[in-house]
């Protein structure tokens, strides 16, 4: 019955609330094969054994925000802050665009000291200096007219996960200032003005149940994003959540498959989370669906200093380095990482 399930997920790409309850309650060593076997033939007949690479640039750790998972979260007075200059972020792309990198991923907190004017300015000189690459916004919650001045800019693509898409988590995982409702908002909002988005949630965060994950789903269902983030949420130790179980390999390995089936020519990474509660955490998710890897392209003495969650994955080394180890880690299983911008393909 579940292979059936699996079978269906396959074809019609979406699955009945029961059905997906049937499936997240099946998980063992026996399903996850059969639905990675599934994934996987999805993934190479869309992008072959293809792996797109984004530069991840973490370019501030202050927040405004006070998300109870996240190691950044503004209460978190142990966090080293730390804010880069224009200068240095387009030294980062200077040295991603060298390495072979054609997209640039500008992450940080929401920090108001970057007005959207000089937000702006910073994507125009990005976007006339590396004609050839993408450049992908991950900074929170935004107005509208704050959106579409950055894609008038030359922003292309934006990532902001839901986090969960039921109203009651939600709140169990944020202060009442912050609503779900404005963040689903902001991705309606920056679908309609034309970039690539993505969204996505942690898997296994504190209060998370499977119905949970299936509004998830229906909710990126419904979305339809051309990118899918997912990672297993991991405690911080100076957040409230300091003592609650890590999110599961298995768990998270599975609904990336599950996200494959679903949405066939998604672009969905194998998270540096993913790689945090596993040795071959990237590689098993790749094994899974996964068709993404984001290596960290932050100067290595603020790379610590981002850490979201404990024991976070290179943060000592250079992008070079990263990207060399990657490159054989991703060849040993079969997958070659591409000099490609890999927007998504409809
Ligand atoms: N400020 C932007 C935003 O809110 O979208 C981007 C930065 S935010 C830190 C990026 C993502 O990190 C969040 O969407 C969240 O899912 C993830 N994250 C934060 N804390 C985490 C944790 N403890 N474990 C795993 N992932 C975490
Ligand atoms: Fe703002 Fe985590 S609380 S980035």
């Amino acid at each position: 019955m579940v292979y059936q399930l699996i079978d269906k997920l396959m074809c019609e790409h979406i699955l009945e609330k029961d059905e997906f309850l049937m499936l997240l309650n099946s998980i063992n060593h026996d399903t996850s094969e059969y639905l990675f076997h599934k994934a996987r033939e999805t993934s190479k007949n869309h992008f072959d054994t293809d792996i797109y690479i984004r530069g991840l640039i973490e370019f501030t750790n202050y927040c405004k925000n006070d998300c109870f998972y996240c190691g950044i979260r503004k209460s978190n007075s142990s966090c080293d802050r730390y804010r880069l200059s224009k200068e240095e972020i387009l030294e980062c792309c200077k040295v991603g665009h060298s390495l072979g990198f054609r997209t640039f991923v500008l992450q940080g907190g929401e920090d108001p000291y970057y007005t959207n004017s000089e937000l702006v300015d910073i994507v125009s000189i990005i976007r006339s200096s590396y004609t050839d690459c993408a450049i992908t916004l991950s900074i929170g919650e935004k107005t509208y007219d704050e959106y579409k001045e950055l894609y008038e800019a030359g922003a292309d693509r934006y990532l902001l996960r839901h986090e969960t898409a039921t109203d009651e988590h939600y709140r169990k995982l944020h202060p009442k200032s912050q609503e779900l409702s404005n963040r689903k908002l902001c991705l309606y909002h920056l679908k309609e003005i034309g970039y690539q988005v993505g969204t996505g949630f942690m898997v296994g965060s504190p209060f998370q149940t499977n119905e949970n994950i299936i509004e998830d789903l229906l909710f990126i269902k419904d979305l339809d994003p051309e990118m899918v983030g997912i990672g297993p949420f991991i405690p911080h130790k100076d957040t409230p959540f300091a003592k609650m179980p890590s999110g599961t390999l298995e768990t998270t390995l599975f609904l990336i498959g599950i996200l494959r089936l679903m949405l066939p020519n998604a672009l969905i990474p194998a998270t540096t989370a993913l790689g945090t509660i596993h040795p071959k955490g990237r590689e098993l998710g790749i094994l899974a669906g996964a068709n993404v890897v984001m290596p960290n392209l932050s100067p290595v003495n603020v790379r610590k200093k981002y850490t979201l969650y404990d024991n976070k994955i290179c943060t000592g080394e250079e992008a070079a380095e990263c990207i060399t180890c990657l490159r054989n880690r991703i060849g040993s299983i079969g997958y070659q990482i591409v000099v490609d911008r890999g927007d998504y393909r409809s």
